[in-house]
């Protein structure tokens, strides 16, 4: 097949070339963005009488057919193409002969290419927040169902101090939801038409960019354009927001896989999201949430591609900026499965109320209330903290819990605790009384959920 190109040179590629060459295999997948684009753009080459009305409507007429034949799988990418600019254009071209290759007035693939991208990850943020806000709502859910349940609080992996197992996750739709915001931030600049930029330079015609841009549901044109042609930001600025949100489900499903273990026995995945073992028979493993944590290095890896391809290159438009998409869409289905997957593992799981109640009364985590007992009662706080210590030690030397120590005991380390001293070190205790701003008590919990759901 004759290359769109060819004139200045004789077009006779070497087919190893042809293949190394080509894009059309990952970019087909923005055939309607593309479309979409020359809709818009034999519009706007109509509108400013660049070309005429009736090749206008013709060209026009014919991209709907074409859009919705590949919609419908009627029809099949030519491999032979280059990318999905010049499958189309050449496609339009075979249909309806000379008018269609007017198309390409005022426009250059350079400016094409940077417009897709940006209305295809336009969409990819909108479908990725629409994932992070469904998964918000399991989690305010799931938290308002389980509002009493303690569990202990770590930190350094050591039990720490008693929480709701609410207020953990609802830490993570904290997460989720600046995750969103850190989306709908990034569009903004996304939103942005490079079209009109040509090949570099802007064009002689007279064209009128802000009709286009806006035809395209775009809020503003780009006002370089050789920025508008070689600007990646958007994309680079996306997978860095999707790789925080890999880091928010990497940590979340590490969670998972420490509390679904015999150890800790904290919750049980539903069987629809484990897999057994082909030699233990006893195993239930946990491996959507290992791959989703394994996940999280592909997508930092495409972070990395794409701005170590951007690195050091000259402006404006060079051949290198076509590795900039395999990167992006590998991520955006990256983060997507994940989403997909573990909102329902989240609303599956079964939690194990009993467990995590046990866990919590062990490990002395409510020694901070017995040192805040003694501050309250006058003692400076690393006073207290002391004798609370030197009671955790005796508690470990007698093989029991602080709330096994008896008045007489308590005392011998401070005349001044008294038998409310039981009450106050209480587990449900420490926890509904932590009623300050974001704390774990059950009042702050419904403050939160109420928070969040406001914001969804
Ligand atoms: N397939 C190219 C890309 O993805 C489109 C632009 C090519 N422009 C050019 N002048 N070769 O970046």
């Amino acid at each position: 097949m004759t290359k769109l190109w060819t004139g200045r040179t004789t077009g006779r590629t070497d087919p190893l070339a042809d293949d190394f060459n080509s894009s059309l295999y990952f970019d087909k997948r923005m055939y309607r963005q593309d479309i979409e684009g020359s809709i818009a753009h034999a519009a706007m080459l109509m509108k400013q009488k660049i070309i005429p009305k009736e090749s206008g409507i013709k060209i026009q007429k014919e991209l709907r057919n074409i859009l919705s034949e590949l919609d419908l799988g009627e029809l099949e990418f030519d491999e032979y193409c280059e990318d999905i600019h010049m499958f189309i254009e050449q496609l339009l071209t075979s249909r309806i002969g000379e008018e269609g290759k007017m198309l390409h007035t005022a426009r250059s693939r350079n400016d094409q290419v940077a417009l897709d991208l940006r209305m295809y990850l336009k969409e990819e943020c909108d479908q990725i927040i629409s994932l992070l806000k469904e998964f918000i709502g399991v989690l305010a859910d799931k938290s308002e169902a389980h509002k009493e349940i303690i569990m202990p609080g770590y930190t350094h992996l050591q039990r720490a101090q008693p929480i709701l197992f609410a207020h953990h996750l609802l830490a993570y739709a904290q997460m989720l939801l600046r995750d969103v915001s850190r989306l709908e931030d990034s569009k903004k600049r996304m939103n942005v038409s490079p079209i009109g930029s040509c090949a570099l330079a802007g064009t002689t015609y007279h064209i009128d960019r802000y009709f286009e841009a806006a035809l395209l549901g775009f809020d503003d044109i780009s006002m370089n354009s050789l920025d508008g042609v070689s600007d990646r930001d958007f994309a680079v600025e996306m997978l860095s927001d999707l790789s925080l949100i890999m880091t928010h489900l990497s940590r979340f499903a590490e969670e998972f896989i420490l509390w679904s273990s015999w150890e800790f026995q904290f919750i049980e995945a539903d069987d629809q999201y484990t897999t057994g073992s082909s030699i233990m028979p006893q195993k239930k493993n946990p491996d959507m949430a290992e791959l989703i944590r394994g996940k999280t290095g592909r997508v930092y890896g495409d972070l990395m591609s794409l701005l170590t391809v951007l690195k050091g290159l000259p402006l404006a438009y060079n051949k290198d900026m076509q590795e900039d998409k395999e990167p992006i869409f590998d991520s955006c289905d990256t983060v997507k499965m994940c989403l997909k997957v573990f909102i329902p593992m989240i609303k599956t799981m079964k939690v194990n109320k009993k467990n995590m109640h046990y866990a919590a009364q062990k490990g002395f985590i409510n020694a901070t209330d017995v040192a805040d007992y003694l501050t309250k009662k006058g003692v400076p706080f690393r006073d207290a903290y002391k004798i609370s210590g030197q009671l955790v030690a005796l508690c470990i030397s007698k093989d029991c819990i602080l709330e096994e120590l008896s008045l007489s005991e308590y005392q011998s380390y401070s005349a001044l605790i008294k038998e409310d001293i039981y009450e106050a070190i209480s587990l449900r205790n420490c926890v509904i009384k932590r009623i300050s701003e974001g704390g774990t008590s059950i009042s702050s919990i419904d403050t939160q959920i109420q928070w969040i759901r406001k914001k969804l």
